[in-house]
């Protein structure tokens, strides 16, 4: 894999930029005239990066969860910044496990958490030193589900509002060094996230006792149709890097960015109604059985 040097606006490190949000902020930033160091997990993708660059992106080899792959990575950052450092760094790698909470086995929970807080944490605690150097900024990308749970993605949206809740505490901590920590919280993104998860669930789901299906099936199905439903209404990635762009460069960055139609309004609800009021909202919106 080529590295090449040169950008003005310094360095980023994107994770999990094969596809999705993280591959359209790759390539944003990388227009911007940022030198973008794109992390994936396949040599492959790595190759296909490089072929749609201006030949200034790196791809980085990365597994969030890999504590030697995740140190071996900013090794390599810090030999190529060298004293430059980083200006930034955004948390974007995720996945989605979902599933009736009564059944999930507990190492899918595990693995959520594995992924999407604590490779998370792990990526922050091996580039900060870099981002000091250069006063770099940190993106957190989490999701209108940090705000707001859905059944049957409990263990996602547990997910998103830990990662909320560590970049708040992370914002107060970098204070001292000017690190400013913003959260991009995106409605619904059209990525290959909603095939893949429901193929996950699906690949889960024939863990489960016979029972869970008399129990759940018709709640799960009606879940699947208003995925699809959503899925195919969802917005491009490009706004979340645009989002992502405001973060990294306004003078002013803002602490979280809802991205997408119809987030605010979920976002407003959610903090206005009472609870019971917006458990029937979600419940009619799925169509899933009430009472
Ligand atoms: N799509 C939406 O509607 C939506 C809405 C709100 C927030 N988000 C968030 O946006 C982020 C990106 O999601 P996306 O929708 O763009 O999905 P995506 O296309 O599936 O991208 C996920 C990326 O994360 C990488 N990844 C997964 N597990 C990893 C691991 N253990 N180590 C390193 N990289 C890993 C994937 O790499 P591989 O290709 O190697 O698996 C891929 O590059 C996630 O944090 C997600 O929660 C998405």
């Amino acid at each position: 894999m080529n590295e090449v040097s040169g950008a003005d606006k310094g360095a980023v490190v994107i994770t999990g930029a094969s596809t999705g949000i993280g591959y359209a902020c790759a390539f944003h930033m990388d227009r911007l005239g940022f030198r973008v160091f794109a992390g994936i997990r396949k040599e492959s993708d790595g190759r296909s990066l490089i072929e749609r660059s201006a030949g200034r992106m790196t791809p980085l080899l990365m597994e969030v969860t890999d504590s030697a792959s995740v140190l071996a990575a900013a090794d390599r950052v810090a030999g190529a910044v060298g004293s430059d450092g980083l200006a930034g760094l955004v948390n974007n790698a995720g996945i989605v496990v979902a599933g009736p909470l009564e059944f999930l086995p507990l190492s899918e929970l595990r693995k959520q958490f594995e992924v999407n807080v604590l490779g998370q944490i792990a990526v922050t605690q091996a580039f900060l030193p870099l981002l000091r150097h250069a006063r770099g900024r940190i993106v957190n990308m989490s999701s209108i589900a940090g705000r707001v749970a859905f059944p049957y993605l409990g263990p996602y949206s547990a997910s998103k509002y830990a990662f909320e809740a560590l970049s708040d505490a992370l914002r107060i901590e970098l204070l001292p060094w000017g690190i400013s920590v913003a959260v991009v919280e995106p409605g619904d993104v059209a990525t290959p996230i909603w095939k893949k998860s429901t193929a996950a669930a699906q690949e889960t789901a024939r863990s489960f006792p016979a029972q869970a299906m008399d129990l759940y099936g018709h709640s799960l199905e009606a879940v699947t149709k208003a995925s699809e439903k959503t899925a195919a209404a969802a917005f491009d990635p490009v706004h979340v890097a645009r989002a992502v762009e405001h973060a990294l460069t306004a003078a002013n960055p803002k602490t979280r960015y809802l991205v997408g139609s119809g987030v605010r309004l979920r976002a407003i609800l959610k903090k206005m109604l009472p609870d019971r009021l917006f458990d029937r909202l979600i419940i009619r919106h799925i169509g899933l059985p009430g009472r």
